[in-house]
């Protein structure tokens, strides 16, 4: 324990005894600073020299006051000098103890803030692996909105009034739609297929396009449904398009997405939009378009050997017609297009056999596709 200084009352005004004063004081303030050792005692340390209400420094002001008029200059010369010095040494322990609040106390010696970081989304990571291959075959991603009307998702292309997929089965209509106009009436866009007339309205042809994003059906989410999925779409519009463009570019497409030694293979099909249309498969990647893994039977392709990946076909002159007057005249252009389940392809690349997944949220799933 160190004897506490004390500010002494002064009488002797002399230069000699007031070195003798200020040397005390120094050194007072030097051993007491010197057994400060924690942040606490800093913090009393400081307010002894410096509180405003009687510190040391403080009480200091007495010799100025009590000095002779003569000599005030000198004293009050001597005293600031000592408020500077004594400052000084306080402030050096500060930095050595640390600040005294502990609000504001830095110790580095804990864990950091940690911001853990995340993964992409293994559908959004399927859906810009898709959108990269065609992107270097010149396609260009655009977008559409998700909420849409009838005219744009159905009449448009081509779905007649009384199709099916019009039915409140398979769409999810907005509420308070059925005073509109059937054409005007709001809807979750039920696949990505009316991006393309969006597109062919503001931009003439040649065209080639993607269109990634989310879609809604009203369907119960089990193992491989769900109300909300995601599907690219695809367009291009030239002045000679054939199907054999339509079968070219998806072979090497799949050959880039699941490796060069898929086969593919088209299916007639039906699409109000299409003419012809077709379904496109992909030999199964999973057994090597064997049907079986070993003893067991291939579920993937549930044996067939084939995975159905897409549909796809010309389209159809009636679409055009909705768009002719931008210049998509069906007698001079033709086109292919082609949609796919980004959640379905994801499925089978990561080897999943269940779509809820990608949609629960559970860290203990995403984090592995760090
Ligand atoms: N829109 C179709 C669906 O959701 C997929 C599709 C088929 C898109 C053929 C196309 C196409 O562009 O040509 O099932």
């Amino acid at each position: 324990m160190v004897a506490l200084y004390k500010v002494p009352k002064l009488s002797d005004f002399s230069p000699q005894a007031l070195d003798r004063h200020v040397a005390e004081l120094l050194a007072a303030v030097e051993a007491e600073a010197a057994a400060v050792k924690t942040s606490d005692t800093r913090k009393a340390f400081r307010d002894r020299w410096l509180a405003r209400k009687g510190g040391i420094l403080t009480q200091v002001n007495e010799w100025l006051r009590s000095a002779p008029k003569d000599i005030k200059p000198e004293v009050g010369r001597r005293v600031n000098q000592l408020k500077l010095e004594v400052e000084k040494r306080v402030e050096f322990k500060a930095q050595q103890v640390g600040k005294a609040a502990p609000e504001s106390s830095i110790d580095i010696s804990l864990p950091g803030i940690r911001r853990p970081i995340g993964a992409e989304h293994p559908i959004t990571r399927t859906m810009e692996e898709i959108v990269q291959v065609f992107a270097r075959l010149g396609y260009s991603l655009v977008e559409g909105p998700i909420v849409e009307s009838d005219y744009y998702n159905f009449e448009a292309l081509n779905f007649p009034l009384d199709h099916p997929a019009r039915d409140t089965q398979d769409t999810l209509f907005l509420a308070n739609q059925e005073g509109k106009p059937a054409r005007e009436r709001l809807l979750l866009r039920t696949h990505t297929s009316p991006v393309q007339i969006r597109t062919m309205e503001k931009v003439g042809p040649p065209l080639r396009i993607l269109a990634a994003g989310k879609v809604h059906r009203n369907d119960p989410p089990d193992a491989s449904h769900s109300p909300m999925f995601h599907q690219i779409e695809g367009l291009a519009v030239d002045s000679d398009i054939t199907f054999g463009d339509l079968k070219g570019t998806l072979d090497h497409a799949m050959k880039a997405l699941f490796g060069s030694q898929v086969k593919t293979s088209f299916r007639p099909s039906f699409f109000p939009f299409t003419e012809p249309s077709a379904e496109m498969f992909v030999s199964c990647f999973i057994c090597g378009g064997t049907g079986r893994r070993g003893e067991e039977p291939c579920r993937p392709c549930k044996r067939t050997g084939w995975i159905e990946i897409l549909g796809c076909g010309m389209v159809d002159p009636n679409v055009f017609e909705f768009v002719k007057q931008r210049g998509y005249d069906p007698e001079k252009i033709s086109a292919f297009a082609f949609g796919m389940g980004v959640d379905r392809i994801a499925m089978l690349k990561f080897g999943l056999d269940d779509l809820q997944l990608f949609f629960q949220g559970d860290l203990r799933f995403l984090e592995q596709f760090k």
